[in-house]
């Protein structure tokens, strides 16, 4: 697969990411989680910023998703860290776009 000239790649059709749901797909061998949220696209990295857990085994809910592993959860909208509160981690985000009905990531 190859980027545009953006550096953008394109992922899947904008059908397959909706509000709720982890899609997940492999971009240039990273594994990476796209949703919406607030009817905006969201992509991270599906390794788990804390161990490296697969996220896209955890659960999103209310625009958290919390680690299978540890129960690290992070906001989508914009990575921070929610529980523990003590840990600086973040989710690895990613830009994405949606054109001509496909979503675009750049990792
Ligand atoms: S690997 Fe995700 S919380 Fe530890």
């Amino acid at each position: 697969m190859e980027p545009d000239k953006s550096g953008f790649y394109t992922a899947v059709p904008a059908a397959a990411v909706g509000p709720g749901k982890i899609t997940k797909v492999d971009i240039n061998d990273q594994p990476v989680i796209l949703t919406r949220w607030q009817n905006k696209l969201v992509a991270f990295s599906a390794r788990c910023p804390h161990a490296a857990a697969d996220l896209s085994q955890g659960e999103l809910y209310r625009g958290k998703i919390e680690c299978p592993d540890h129960g690290y959860v992070f906001s989508v909208e914009n990575g921070r860290i929610l529980w523990p509160e003590d840990e600086m981690r973040r989710l690895k985000r990613l830009e994405i776009k949606e054109v001509g009905g496909e979503v675009k990531v750049k990792v």
